[in-house]
């Protein structure tokens, strides 16, 4: 690898069904910039992340399973990218000890996921910190060893990942300033057009909310789940208003702008058939996979033994900068 070239890497952590939200902001821009652009990619399951919240090793292994399916059923191309397992790269976590000496304890505080359990805990009238642990109030920490081990310039993810990606970055300038200039500064990539895309009740669509559109449940499916997206008593023929959950789709889905000017019944319709045409392809992708699944852990074999090659680099150059 050239020196100049840039490394750009993103992961998913191992929780829930892939949904139209990850696929839009996550998995098809990291996939486009990783098969037309000319930086290094690594692509990754985050399964220690989803530690702090699945305790049951069946579910996580099906998680893992079902997210390693999806990402390489969405276009991603080994040939061009190191996939693999976080688990199977086990620099990340001693760096992840190494970078909590130089983190903070307040920038912690200020994560908004481990602000969020804490409002929700006060707002129940219960202990602040009940049910908190240390993998859920560290996160940051490990998902900044994630970014840091590959030496990575860019982040592309959705915006609600904003925050993780600037502590990581805070950081790695802590652990700069004290030991010289050892650790690559990483930046987010968040593409405005899919920063957020609204679930069935109008939040972000996220699996914490359930109001996610599956992206590879069958075609009934897609459908009812479309026929379930709200929508007003406006007349067949009038304009709809384009930011409508239904038109944002429809244009992500196809590129182009949708007949606004119709009943409802047909918008759901017409977007249906949008988005049946570009998932078919990928679903049957994706059935293929999860029914032959050992030829995605040969992948994620030799996916491992790429990644570890630039962990071990980092790791050295670190123990080295500490003096261990
Ligand atoms: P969830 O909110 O369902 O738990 P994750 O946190 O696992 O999703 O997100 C995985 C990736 O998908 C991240 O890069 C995240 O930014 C992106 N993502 C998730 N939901 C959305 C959404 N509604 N719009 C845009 N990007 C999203
Ligand atoms: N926190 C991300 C999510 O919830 C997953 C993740 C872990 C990640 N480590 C990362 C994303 C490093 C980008 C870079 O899905």
């Amino acid at each position: 690898m050239s020196n100049n070239m840039k490394t750009i890497l993103t992961g998913i952590k191992c929780s829930g069904v892939p949904h139209v939200g990850n696929y839009l902001g996550s998995f098809q821009p990291a996939i486009e910039q990783a098969n037309t652009g000319d930086a290094k990619s690594f692509f990754f399951l985050a399964d220690f992340h989803a530690l702090n919240q699945i305790k049951d090793p069946t579910e996580l292994q099906r998680s893992v399973r079902e997210i390693a399916c999806a990402w390489l059923a969405c276009g991603l191309d080994p040939k061009k990218t190191v996939f693999y397992k976080q688990s199977d790269v086990p620099e990340i976590f001693e760096l992840t000890s190494i970078l909590g000496n130089v983190t903070s304890k307040g920038l912690m505080n200020r994560a908004h996921s481990y602000k969020a359990c804490v409002q929700k805990n006060v707002e129940a009238g219960l202990d602040p910190d009940d049910d908190v642990n240390i993998g859920l109030f560290t996160y940051p920490v490990l998902m900044a060893a994630d970014i840091l081990i590959m030496k990575t310039n860019f982040v592309p993810v959705g915006q609600d990942q904003k925050q993780h990606i600037e502590m990581a970055t805070d950081i790695a300038k802590s652990f700069n300033a004290i030991y010289g200039n050892v650790l690559t500064i990483p930046k987010e990539i968040i593409r405005t057009d899919v920063a957020v895309i609204p679930g069935l009740d109008g939040r972000k669509m996220s699996k914490s909310y359930n109001n996610t559109i599956p992206l590879f449940c069958d075609s009934t499916e897609l459908l009812k789940h479309i026929k379930r997206i709200p929508t007003d008593s406006s007349a067949p023929d009038a304009e709809k208003p384009a930011d409508h959950l239904i038109f944002r789709l429809y244009k992500h889905f196809t590129n182009k702008d949708p007949d606004r000017k119709i009943g409802w019944g047909d918008a759901k319709q017409q977007l249906f058939v949008a988005m049946d045409t570009v998932i078919k392809p990928m679903r049957d992708k994706y059935n293929y996979l999860i029914n032959n699944y050992s030829e995605v852990e040969k992948i994620l074999t030799q996916g491992a033994i790429e990644a570890r090659k630039m962990a071990k680099e980092t790791i050295t150059a670190v123990r080295k900068a500490i003096g261990a």
